[in-house]
Parts: structure tokens; sequence; C-alpha cells
């Protein structure tokens, strides 16, 4: 059922500020001000490496995790798509953990790898959305999200409750080496409480951003850049736009752009920049400057410091709550699934099946 709105994607974009309280539910213990995980049979401290495996959306939240795990946990990570992931033949030593994250659970590549990485002897971890799921029933650590059920074929609600799970298991990870105060993480429960409230400021600016959509619909290349951890949303905003709108986009890292995308600039193609304020702020907007500065097209998303320090000379802006780096990533996906959203819909294409596309890729 879709409620009041006109498309299965739209209601589920809308369920973030819910869906992520529910999963955070069961990953923070407010009272205690700590971050707690399920039983396992292992103790996370003892683990040396962690290996990433996903394929498509939930791959790009395994990327913004591999940042918060090097920077929080100094833990070493491995990131790679499960359909190459075996191929390369990985290098698998004793005292690693192999994490698999998927809505459905049952992701053909990504469960050939789960099972690869299980014979290779790594401890199995898995982010899945459907407890009842083939990777579920086979992981030593299963990490649920409570997203409900996600009906639209372009994944949203769950990707954020992907993140959020995995921001909690970064902070473990991070607290079992012996890299996290307890008032460093007193901090981090604090800002992952606010994610919910941050979800709802960005979902405030809904009519702004379909006001913006016939800035992009008539595009036929769109790129996105960021720094960071919002360099895989910047890769997320990206297959979002062109699964359902049919425009091509990239997602590129804001500092790589002069090494090539660059020559692409003009005024036809739309530059989304991801940019909330914090220390990456400057170099990714000396970036988006290159851009200007070749007549391309920027539109800034970032919070109302950003936009009053670098908002001149972009073709619009959409502003964030200013929240804690942490979070940036939760809050900053909202402002890309609705543009991918009104674009779509300016265009008329089925949102909610998209061409060529199913819910679970259930072949290798
Ligand atoms: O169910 P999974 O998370 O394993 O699915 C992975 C990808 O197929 C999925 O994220 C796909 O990229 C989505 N259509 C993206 O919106």
């Amino acid at each position: 059922d879709k409620g009041n709105h006109r498309h299965f994607m739209q209601k589920e974009i809308f369920e973030q500020p819910v869906v992520v309280a529910q999963t955070l539910q069961s990953y923070l213990r407010p009272l205690e001000e700590q971050v707690a995980l399920p039983q396992m049979d292992f103790e996370l401290g003892d683990i040396r490496r962690v290996t990433i495996v996903a394929c498509g959306t939930s791959f790009y939240a395994g990327m913004v995790a591999k940042y918060w795990f090097e920077q929080f946990a100094r833990m070493p990570v491995d990131l790679d798509v499960a359909s190459e992931f075996r191929y390369r033949q990985p290098v698998l030593e004793e005292g690693g953990l192999a994490l698999f994250i998927s809505q459905s659970g049952e992701t053909a590549d990504t469960l050939a790898a789960l099972r690869h990485a299980r014979a290779e002897g790594q401890k199995i971890a898995v982010v899945v959305n459907v407890p009842t799921s083939s990777m579920a029933r086979e992981a030593d650590l299963l990490l649920p999200t409570h997203a409900g059920p996600e009906i639209g074929v372009a994944s949203t609600k769950a990707f954020t409750c992907q993140l959020a799970v995995l921001a909690a298991l970064a902070a473990n990870l991070a607290r079992a080496r012996g890299k996290l105060s307890a008032d460093e993480e007193r901090d981090i429960v604090g800002h992952l409480a606010e994610a919910p409230a941050a979800l709802n400021a960005a979902l405030a600016h809904d009519e702004d951003i379909e006001a913006m959509a016939h800035l992009v619909a008539p595009a036929r290349d769109v790129l996105y850049l960021g720094r960071g951890p919002d360099y895989p949303m910047a890769l997320e905003g990206a297959l979002k736009l062109k699964e359902i709108s049919y425009i091509h986009a990239e997602g590129y890292a804001a500092g790589e752009m002069k090494h090539g995308p660059i020559a692409l600039i003009d005024e036809n193609v739309p530059v989304i920049v991801l940019a909330p304020s914090g220390p990456l702020f400057e170099k990714t907007v000396s970036n988006m400057q290159e851009v200007q500065a070749r007549g391309g097209k920027v539109i800034l998303i970032s919070d109302a410091e950003g936009i009053a320090q670098a908002g001149e000379g972009t073709i619009a802006t959409i502003e964030m709550p200013r929240v804690h780096p942490l979070i940036a990533p939760l809050v900053y996906a909202v402002p890309v699934q609705l543009l991918a959203y009104h674009v779509a819909v300016a265009k008329g294409t089925d949102v909610d099946q998209p061409r060529n596309l199913a819910k679970s890729v259930t072949v290798e």
C-alpha cells in the first residue's frame, strides 16, 4: 500500500526517519550511552582485517563503512563488489572478518562471495533487511536492518538503515580495539540518535528539490562530486539517477575530476556537489570552482554555512541541516534520492519498476 504517496519509492524515502530510528534502537543503549551488537561467538577485538563485499547501493554503504572503520577503529579494510571478489583470488588470512551487505539477503553474487569467504576461514557478518534470507541464515553475526519491506527497485530506506548499522558497528569495532574512550562513545551515540531528526529536516526540502527537477531532467549526462564519505554518496546519487531516470550519470571523487572528467564540463552537464561543512569542505569547494570556471552548472548540496560560503555562482543550492560528519552520509542520501525521484517523475519513467531491473538479482 502506497498510502498517500504516488510511488513506493517516494513512500520509502519518507519512511526513513522512522525506520532508521527503529534500526538504531537495536544498536544503541542511550541510557548507558553505549553502542551494542547482538551476541556473537567470536571477539571483535581479535579481528585483524575486515573485508566488505556487496553490490550496487549496498556496496556504496560498504564504501562509506570503509571510511568509518579506518577512521574510528583504525581497522584495515578491503572492499570489493561481489561480482569481482571471488575472481581476483583475494588474500583472506586468519583473523579476518568478511562483511556482506544486502537488502534482500539473496543477491547471487554476494551469496557466492559469502560462501567463498567462509570456505577460506573467515568469520561471516551480514547486514541484511530480510531476516529469513539465505545470507541471514549463513552468518556468524547477523546485523539486521529494520527498514521493513522495500518494494521500489531503487533502494532508499534499506540504504540509510545499512549506514546506521554500519556506524554502530564502526563504534563497536573501535571500542573493541581500544580506540574509543567512554566520552567519544557517548558522543557517537548522541550523534547517531540525532539522525532521525536530521533526516526529517532533510525531507523538509522535498518541494525545493522538486522545483529543481527541470534543471536536471533535460540533461544527457550528470556528474556528482564528493570527497571522503561523501564520495560514495556521489556514486549513490549517480546510480539512483541513472536507474530510474535513464540519464547517464557518474559519481566522481571531487579531487579526481581534474584527471579526466573535467573535459566533459560545459553548460549542458549539471554537476551536483555534495559538500557538508567540515574538514573536507574547502578542498571540495575548490574542485567545484574549477567546474564553474569552465562554465559548468553546479547544484550545491551543503548546510547553511557551506552555502553562505560557496553558494555564489551555483544554479541552485539544497540546504541540509548542519550535522556531525558521522551522520552526514545518512542525511545527504535524502537529497540525492529526492532529486532522482523528481527527475524521473518529470520524465515520466516507471519509478518503481525501471526497465531491465529486478528488485533482487539472483543470477551471477
Ligand atoms: O538486495 P541487495 O542489497 O543485495 O541488492 C544489491 C543491488 O542489486 C541493489 O542495491 C541495486 O543496486 C539497487 N537497484 C540500487 O538502487
